[in-house]
């Protein structure tokens, strides 16, 4: 089994990618640790907790990590998300804390403890991660697979996706960092959108596909009124499939710099695409998705949770 640690900020989409870690056999989920991002680190965590409790899954550690970007000021991403970070579905309050100690220790920890080396899929701003890079030089790491950037396209603004336009500073330290890291971004994951279809196909396969379908129903009014979806993509759920099944995303190696400058292009991924720069490759750029194949498997682990 593949252990992985899940760094998330839940999020509709982060839910759904915790659920389908969780549905994996393939995975050893050694742990969940949080972060600002869609909404406070406090909101996060409780979020991830809450998640964890609906799967019966008290046995998975969660770790609460950075409150705040390395440099910039805390954005939270309530318009997309509401107000609780996970708006839609009701779910009871956490039965449980956080483990104690914070989420780069944690992680510090499990990663020098684990026999294999581990992949991390960081699903929100970097900060936690570039902080551990930071600590540990990334020792035992297999991979990054994150989901985050893109190479043509903006959801924060025109230029810069949300995940690493929050904390462009961790982002960059990120890419820079030697590791193998994998990018998924909006190139891909805008062709995760769901369709009222396989809204049916989750609610059919009982009670999480259809917390599922609910947490996709309160995301999918954000992109019908912005974007005029009839759906919400499920970005983060698709950075957990590209580890299940790697070859469900088309990626070429590529050089990928970060805009730390600019207020218009803040959190840019500059993406070489046609090399045109002359510099090295650092990360296997996402670029097409099986929808279908990602969508089959979706729905195949949550029916397998009940
Ligand atoms: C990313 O930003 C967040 O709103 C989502 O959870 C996802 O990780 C998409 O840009
Ligand atoms: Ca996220």
């Amino acid at each position: 089994r593949t252990p992985i640690i899940l760094d998330c900020d839940p999020g509709h989409d982060d839910a759904i990618a915790l659920l389908l870690a969780l549905a994996s056999p393939e995975l050893d989920l050694l742990g969940v640790t949080t972060v600002h991002g869609n909404q406070t680190l406090e909101k996060t965590t409780a979020n991830a907790l809450r998640v964890l409790d609906l799967a019966g899954r008290e046995d998975v550690p969660v770790a609460a990590g950075a409150d705040r970007p390395l440099v910039r000021e805390l954005t939270v991403a309530a318009h997309v998300h509401g107000d609780s970070g996970l708006d839609g579905p009701s779910l009871p309050p956490p039965g449980r804390g956080p483990a104690a100690g914070h989420a780069v220790d944690f992680m510090a920890r499990r990663i020098a403890e684990s026999p294999a080396p581990v992949t991390l899929v960081p699903t929100g701003p970097l900060t936690n991660v570039a902080l551990l890079l930071e600590r540990t030089g990334g020792a035992n790491i297999e991979r990054i697979v994150l989901m985050g950037g893109a190479v043509a396209e903006g959801n924060m603004t025109p230029a810069a996706e949300f995940n690493i336009w929050a904390d462009p500073e961790a982002a960059d330290r990120v890419f820079h960092a030697g590791l193998d890291v994998t990018m998924v971004g909006l190139d891909v994951t805008h062709r995760a959108v769901t369709t009222p279809a396989l809204q049916e196909r989750l609610r059919a396969t009982g009670t999480i596909g259809a917390f599922v379908a609910d947490l996709v129903d309160f995301f999918a009014v954000y992109h019908r009124e912005t974007y005029g979806w009839d759906g919400a993509p499920i970005h983060d759920a698709v950075a957990v499939a590209c580890v299940l099944q790697p070859s469900l995303v088309t990626t070429v190696e590529r050089n990928v710099e970060i805009e730390l400058d600019s207020d218009l292009c803040r959190g840019r991924t500059v993406v070489d695409l046609w090399n045109r720069s002359g510099r090295a490759p650092n990360a296997h750029v996402g670029v097409d998705l099986d929808s279908d194949g990602f969508f089959d498997l979706l729905v195949e682990r949550i029916a397998r949770l009940g």
